[in-house]
């Protein structure tokens, strides 16, 4: 007997490198494969603290239903935190998410048809995509630099043709690295006001900075309120809370809760209490300098093992912060085989092409740094180059 599958499921195909992935983990394997931040950074005496004042004082709440929108006091402490990114809001506009992923798949179940127009980076977050494939969309990707997207190039597909929204991702952007100029963040404010173009602004790195200054978000820029923004406490707590926001307003708040509850009623109360005390007892901007620390001397680790190995005729980026650098190679250079090679040499990475929505991109490389230590990292980078240079 064969099953039915929702007609949506054709455009979800299972990966291949997910399933290539699969043999990174084994034991002994160097990762710069997935998107993990350094366990070991964890503040996991410091949460240990928190979630035993809250079973003493607040075990009733914790394990009761709780509203969808989220604990009042985490989402005002957010909104405060909006404050110093420079986007003025209130609590009431601050939606709690069981992380910024379940905050993708809201705004797909908000705003897409079958066959909506995305404009997104070129190249852009694999989950991103897989989440907005759900809803049947189709996605346009946007000419792209070493200073994000471009907005002229937004400027004109938003005139020619019915846009849903873009999707861009302004700092250290996953796959890349790179970050969205302060001039361009401003055009694409504009834009979105001038074209009435909604613009979904995905910032789950903008804390994670180890060199040069903090940019204002898009949002901080945005008169029309045409800007979402999102971000979560994944990178600068802990990923397992999956505890994530929206900032949003009026009715596109109002439409959003009531996905929320469709999806799941509300994000764990416990996890959002035990959180809100964590940020209440402990400092969490040390954490995060700490975390930064680590991250931006694995970096350097990371840059300074290419240029020692990597053969000529492949460059990478060199972000700021975040947890990602992309490596691209000659135009002949398959990733895919590379990445084959490499697994049986026990060292493992993301192939480009799964981040180009629409093709291309086989001779790049995602390489993450937060999750390996400096000794790995020069170890790793260089049996990968030495295989990219037999690739070559
Ligand atoms: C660009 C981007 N958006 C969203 C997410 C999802 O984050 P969360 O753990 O909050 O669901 C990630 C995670 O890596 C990401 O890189």
């Amino acid at each position: 007997m064969t099953t039915t599958y929702a007609r949506r499921m054709r455009a979800m195909k299972p990966s291949t490198i997910r399933e290539m992935l699969k043999l990174a983990e084994q034991p002994g394997v160097i990762s710069f494969a997935g998107g993990l931040p350094a366990p070991e950074l964890f503040p996991v005496d410091d949460i240990r603290a928190a979630a035993e004042r809250v079973l003493a004082e607040s075990g009733a709440q914790a394990f009761q239903y709780g509203a969808s929108e989220g604990i009042v006091t985490l989402r005002a402490r957010i909104a405060d935190e909006m404050g110093d990114r420079g986007i003025t809001c209130s609590a009431e506009d601050v939606l709690i998410t069981t992380g910024s992923q379940q905050g993708l798949d809201l705004l797909g179940k908000v705003f897409l048809d079958p066959g909506d127009v995305i404009l997104t980076e070129t190249p852009t977050y694999l989950a991103a995509i897989q989440a907005f494939q759900c809803f049947e969309a189709n996605f346009q990707p946007v000419a792209t630099d070493d200073d994000g997207v471009i907005p002229e190039a937004v400027d004109e597909l938003a005139a020619a043709g019915r846009v849903r929204f873009l999707y861009v991702i302004p700092n250290f952007q996953n796959p890349t690295g790179r970050t969205l100029s302060l001039a361009r963040r401003r055009q694409l404010a504009e834009i979105a006001a001038r074209r009435r173009l909604l613009i979904v602004e995905d910032d789950p790195y903008a804390r994670l900075r180890y060199r040069g200054e903090h940019l204002p978000p898009i949002k901080s820029f945005d008169a029309s309120g045409q800007v979402i923004y999102l971000s979560t406490f994944s990178k600068t707590v802990a990923p397992g809370f999956r505890i994530g926001w929206i900032v949003a307003s009026g009715p596109m708040r109002d439409k959003l809760v009531i996905a929320k509850q469709a999806a799941d009623l509300h994000t764990s109360s416990f996890d959002q209490l035990v959180l809100d005390r964590y940020l209440r007892d402990f400092d969490n901007r040390q954490h995060v300098e700490r975390v930064c620390a680590a991250y931006g001397e694995r970096y350097a680790v990371m840059d300074e093992a290419l240029r020692r190995h990597m053969p000529e005729g492949f460059s990478w980026t060199r972000p700021e912060g975040g947890m990602f650098l992309w490596v691209s190679g000659p135009k002949t250079i398959d990733a895919m085989a590379v990445l084959a090679e490499a697994i049986d040499q026990g060292v493992a990475f993301v192939p480009g092409a799964d981040f180009f929505p629409c093709g291309g991109g086989e001779n790049h490389m995602r390489l993450n740094f937060s999750n390996a230590d400096v000794r790995s990292i020069r170890d790793g980078i260089a049996r990968l180059a030495e295989i990219c240079a037999r690739a070559w």
